[in-house]
């Protein structure tokens, strides 16, 4: 089978082809066109997004068929994300995939943009399969999921507020970095001395138990505005310039560290020997390393801990080709009406009560 997928939900317009069946894919091509206008006033304005994301959508899919050698004929099926993210962005790539869709008589699925993150991995690194656990942080979402088989997810934690790529975000814009920002926080904060500030563990303490509510969960907001009462303090003494690398790292270090000791507690009493990491701060090379030398520490020395390229770590329509795959393989399809939401749970989701069964 040969699928256009095609994301819209946020400032990326993204066209892929995937080859193959449900558990062999082929990446043929994948282009992402990123919406640099949205750096002029620090985060994504929705409405020049739409816009945006109409005028690139048709040379963007014409580009990801001409990549992959491929006629629009030559497709079997069109996959879409239509939730969650910013509704007039989704209504782009959803109307467009429904239209093409129709004209090629070829059938058309919506898919979950966070099951594209978790299927990411995969595309590049076939041991990025269940079971594992899952830890997926990208700019809106935080979720720690255990993931038996593709299609049955138990979350087992969820930010309280911010998401963990948007923690970056804000304290790059306290920092005067430029939006997005985790990037410019990772390197920055490789020039820092993790000594020289210290910012508590968010939601994180030695007297967590399995089935605590805090157990698993993890909050943003509180570090973040720690964050900012240290820049303040430093640009009052005057010390702000020569402050800031060792503040995105003493940020990041302790970010890192609660997402890593959450990501391992949940591999632990799963007894999953395999984490894999999704969404664009599964870039931070920090992060990845942490995991893992957290994970064997616990785990032991056959753990594994799997990472996207960055390609494929931020939003991408290969991902979304590829969860469609799965998806389309078990007889899934959309209907005409298929339509876009701003928040939808993930499919597959398994009762809560299951989760330390
Ligand atoms: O998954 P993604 O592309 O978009 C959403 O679905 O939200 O993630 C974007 C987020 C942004 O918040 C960005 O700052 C963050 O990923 N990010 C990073 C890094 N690269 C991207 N965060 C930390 N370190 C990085 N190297
Ligand atoms: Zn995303």
């Amino acid at each position: 089978m040969r699928v256009l997928g095609i994301e819209t939900s946020c400032d990326e317009t993204s066209a892929a082809v995937v080859d193959g069946s449900g558990d062999r894919p082929t990446l043929r091509s994948l282009v992402i066109l990123s919406q640099d206008v949205h750096r002029v006033f620090g985060g994504v304005v929705p409405e020049i997004a739409s816009r945006a994301h109409l005028t690139a959508i048709a040379p963007v899919v014409r580009r990801a068929l001409d990549d992959a050698g491929v006629r629009a004929e030559e497709i079997d099926a069109i996959a879409v994300t239509n939730a969650p993210g910013l509704v007039g962005a989704l209504l782009v790539g959803v109307s467009f995939a429904k239209a093409l869709a129709a004209s090629l008589g070829v059938p058309v699925l919506g898919v979950h943009h966070m099951e594209g993150h978790l299927f990411a991995t995969e595309l590049e690194d076939a041991a990025a399969a269940p079971p594992f656990t899952a830890l997926l942080v990208s700019g809106g979402h935080t979720l720690l999921l255990d993931v038996p088989a593709w299609g049955e997810y138990r979350l087992l934690g969820a930010t309280r507020d911010d998401a963990a790529g948007e923690a970056f975000d804000k304290v790059a814009k306290l920092l005067g970095l430029p939006y997005p920002g985790g990037r410019h926080v990772e390197e920055l904060a490789a020039t820092g001395d993790p000594t020289r500030y210290r910012f508590a563990r968010p939601m994180l303490n030695a007297g967590q138990r399995l089935g605590d509510a805090d157990y698993y969960d993890l909050s943003f907001s509180g570090l973040k505005t720690a964050v900012l009462l240290a820049v303040r303090k430093a640009e009052s003494d005057g010390e702000i310039e020569e402050a800031r690398p060792h503040l995105a790292r003493a940020f990041q270090d302790a970010l890192v560290a609660t997402l890593a000791e959450k990501a391992v507690r949940a591999a632990s009493a799963h007894a999953r020997p395999r984490i894999v990491l999704g969404g664009g701060v599964a870039c931070n090379r920090a992060l990845v390393e942490r995991v893992r030398a957290r994970a064997i520490a616990t785990l032991g020395a056959g753990a594994t801990v799997h990472a996207p390229s960055p390609r494929l770590a931020t939003d991408n329509a290969a991902m979304i080709a590829r969860a469609a795959l799965f998806r389309l393989g078990r007889g899934e399809r959309s209907g005409a009406d298929l339509n876009a939401y701003a928040t939808l749970d993930l499919p597959g989701l398994m009762p809560s009560d299951a989760v330390n069964a």
